[in-house]
């Protein structure tokens, strides 16, 4: 039995997280119900300031909204210029991972300490266009490596294989590294994904555009099941 929400977030792989991105915000009670009854065991909060993805979403009081109404643990992406800052308020609303774009920062091993000293998981994101070197130069001080496989900002975007090769590359450098993908993962994708050795899967459209959530869920948890993974247990 885990024994905290961020234990939980490591030990859930393999595992699909819902992105809250394209689900119904004006009933976010109701969808965080349909998802948990669908046997989602993490949520993936995207969040977005309009100014380093020209997209703008929500903040801290709707992860604190969720916070109350769901004990599933919150995995937060944060697609916002200014991570550092944000933090500490992402935290108190009840954020169990946080993850910030290594695009983001000027010195991502004194961002990963500040986030890693509020007491939640560490993520480091990375989009398909930046240079993976200073992923690879982190990788082994953080909880979690987010390989973006389309560039964040928006849902309903084409997979960029790229990130295969990061997964793997990543998967064989650091054998217990926790990477999560992120962008255009699909029954057709998911697979590819969790061969290169992928944990964790977030997905928006794949889940929000169909009326069933545990069937969309159950197909695509079957194409990640059925590759096998390099490396992961
Ligand atoms: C994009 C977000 C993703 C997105 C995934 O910036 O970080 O989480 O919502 O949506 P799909 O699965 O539709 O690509
Ligand atoms: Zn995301």
């Amino acid at each position: 039995m885990p024994s905290s929400k961020l234990d939980a977030i490591r030990e859930a792989g393999p595992a699909i997280l819902p992105s809250l991105l394209q689900c119904d915000f004006g009933d976010l009670r109701t969808e965080v119900q349909r998802l948990t009854e669908a046997g989602s065991s993490i949520l993936h909060l995207d969040v977005m300031d309009g100014h380093f993805v020209p997209n703008l979403t929500y903040g801290m009081p709707i992860v604190e909204g969720l916070r109350r109404h769901t004990d599933l643990p919150l995995d937060v992406h944060l697609m916002i210029q200014d991570p550092l800052t944000y933090a500490p308020a992402f935290v108190d609303a009840g954020a169990d991972m946080v993850t910030f774009h290594v695009e983001a920062v000027k010195d991502p091993a004194t961002a990963i300490t500040n986030i890693r000293n509020l007491g939640v998981g560490v993520g480091l994101a990375v989009n398909p266009d930046t240079p993976f070197d200073g992923i690879l130069q982190n990788a082994g001080d953080v909880d979690m490596v987010l390989v973006m496989s389309v560039n964040a900002g928006f849902g309903g975007q084409a997979f960029n294989p790229i990130a295969l090769d990061r997964i793997a590359e990543l998967r064989s450098a650091f054998p217990d590294l926790l990477i999560e993908i992120d962008g255009g993962i699909k029954v057709d994708t998911i697979g590819q994904a969790r061969s290169a050795g992928c944990d964790l899967f977030v997905v928006g459209s794949a889940i929000f555009g169909q009326d069933d959530y545990a069937a969309a869920i159950g197909q695509l948890e079957s194409a990640m099941l059925s590759a096998t993974s390099q490396g992961a247990s």
